[in-house]
C-alpha cells in the first residue's frame, strides 16, 4: 500500500484520496495552512489518518515559524486554531493537537530547534504508534470473528484512514489472514462513496473477496443469511461507548441488530472521548449540499432543492456489542470498561491485562 500520509524532506506527502483508485497521486504540503485544507477537502481522511496529519501539519507550520519564545507560541496557537477548524467529530484531530501542544509545553525552555524537532520526534511517534495500535487491535479484534465469516463493513477503516493497515479492516485483515473470512460486503456509502472507491480498493489489493453493495442492500442480505457479523471503524466513541461513524452506520447497526447479527466497533485508544459522557454530546459535521445534489461533478437533483448533509451519526451504545482497541476488547458496562482501557499505556502486556479485565467483565 502506498502510505497515507508521510513526513518527507520536510513536507507532509499524502495521497489524495479524493482521486483514488483511478490515480495515485501524491500532494506535497509545504504549510500547515496546505495540510488543513487537505483535511478539510477531504484529500486525507480517516479520523487517525486525520489525527496523524495534524500533528505534521503543527511540526511543518512550527518549523516554517520565524518567531522564538512567546512569539513562537502564538504562532502555534494560530497553527493549532487552523487545524482544529478543519473537521469537528473525529477526536483524533483534537487529541494530536493537545498531544503535540504538551510537548511543546515540556520542551520549549530547551529553545527554538529543539522544540522544533521534538515537535517532529511527536508526529513521527504518532504515525508509528497508531501503525503498532492497528496492527494489535486487528490480531485482538480477529478473535471475535468466527470461521468462514462474511463480514460488512461501512465507509472506509483501512489503512488510508489510518497510519496504516486499518482498524476495521485491520480486523478483517487479521481475520483474512487466519482464513477466517469468506467475503466482506462492503457497503458503498454515500454520498461520499468511501467503501466503493476506497475499501473495495484496499480489500482487492490484498486479495480478500469483496462484494460492493449500495448502502440500502444491507438489509435485505442480513435478513436473507449472507452476513455474519459486522465491523465498523469510529471517529468518536463517548464514555457510555455511543459511537459516532460514517452516516448510515447507525442503520446498519440497528438492522444488524434486527437480524440477531453482532456489530463489533474497532477504534484506537485515541478515538475514546471519556470527556464526553454520551452521543448526544459529540458535534457532528454538516457538509455542502453539492455531495448530495452531484454525483461525478454531474447535478442529479433539481436547482434549489432543500439538502441536508450530515457526515456522520451516532449508534447508541446498545447496538454495540463490543469495541475492539489496541488494549483491549471492552464491553456493556462501557462507562467501567472504556475508562479502564483508556487509562492504559499501549503495551502487549497491558493490552493482555485489559483483556483479562474483560474476561472478568463477562463473568459478572
Ligand atoms: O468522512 P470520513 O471519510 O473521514 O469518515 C471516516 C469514517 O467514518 C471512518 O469510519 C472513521 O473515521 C474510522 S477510520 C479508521
Amino acid at each position: 500500500m502506498v502510505p497515507t500520509v508521510e513526513w518527507q524532506d520536510g513536507e507532509v506527502v499524502l495521497i489524495d484520496q479524493r482521486r483514488l483508485p483511478a490515480e495515485q497521486v501524491m500532494i506535497r504540503c509545504r504549510s500547515h495552512a496546505e495540510v488543513a485544507a487537505a483535511i478539510k477537502d477531504m484529500a486525507i481522511r480517516g479520523a487517525p489518518a486525520i489525527g496523524v496529519a495534524a500533528a505534521f501539519g503543527i511540526a511543518l507550520g512550527v518549523r516554517n515559524a520565524a518567531g522564538e519564545g512567546p512569539a513562537l507560541r502564538a504562532e502555534l496557537d494560530g497553527i493549532c486554531q487552523e487545524l482544529a477548524s478543519t473537521r469537528p467529530t473525529a477526536i483524533n484531530l483534537f487529541w494530536a493537537i493537545a498531544r503535540m501542544r504538551r510537548r511543546f509545553e515540556t520542551e520549549q525552555a530547551r529553545g527554538g530547534a529543539a522544540v522544533r524537532q521534538a515537535l517532529l520526534d511527536e508526529a513521527l511517534a504518532m504515525q508509528s504508534e497508531d501503525l503498532a495500535a492497528c496492527r494489535r487491535m486487528g490480531d485482538i479484534g480477529a478473535e471475535l470473528i468466527p470461521p468462514r465469516a462474511r463480514l460488512l463493513t461501512h465507509c472506509n477503516a483501512g489503512a488510508l484512514a489510518t497510519a496504516g493497515y486499518g482498524t476495521a479492516l485491520g480486523v478483517i485483515r487479521s481475520a483474512a489472514r487466519q482464513g477466517k473470512v469468506v467475503n466482506v460486503f462492503a457497503d458503498e456509502t454515500r454520498p461520499h462513496l468511501q467503501g466503493a472507491r476506497l475499501t473495495a480498493w484496499e480489500l482487492a489489493q490484498d486479495g480478500i473477496a469483496t462484494t460492493l453493495i449500495a448502502d440500502s442492500m444491507a438489509g435485505h442480505l442480513m435478513a436473507r443469511g449472507e452476513v455474519d457479523a459486522v465491523v465498523v471503524g469510529a471517529d468518536r466513541i463517548a464514555a457510555n461507548g455511543d459511537v459516532a461513524n460514517k452516516i448510515g452506520t447507525y442503520t446498519v447497526a440497528v438492522l444488524a441488530h434486527e437480524n440477531g447479527l453482532p456489530f463489533y466497533v474497532a477504534a484506537p485508544v485515541s478515538t475514546i472521548d471519556l470527556a464526553t459522557p454520551s452521543g448526544d454530546g459529540i458535534p457532528i459535521e454538516e457538509r455542502a449540499a453539492a455531495e448530495v445534489t452531484h454525483h461525478g461533478g454531474r447535478r442529479m437533483a433539481p436547482e434549489g432543492v432543500a439538502v441536508r448533509n450530515p457526515a456522520f451519526d451516532v449508534t447508541p451504545h446498545r447496538y454495540v456489542s463490543a469495541i475492539i482497541t489496541e488494549n483491549g476488547i471492552a464491553r456493556e458496562p462501557y462507562t467501567e470498561s472504556l475508562a479502564r482501557i483508556a487509562a492504559l499505556p499501549f503495551n502487549a502486556e497491558n493490552a493482555e491485562k485489559a483483556t483479562r479485565f474483560e474476561d472478568a467483565e463477562k463473568g459478572k
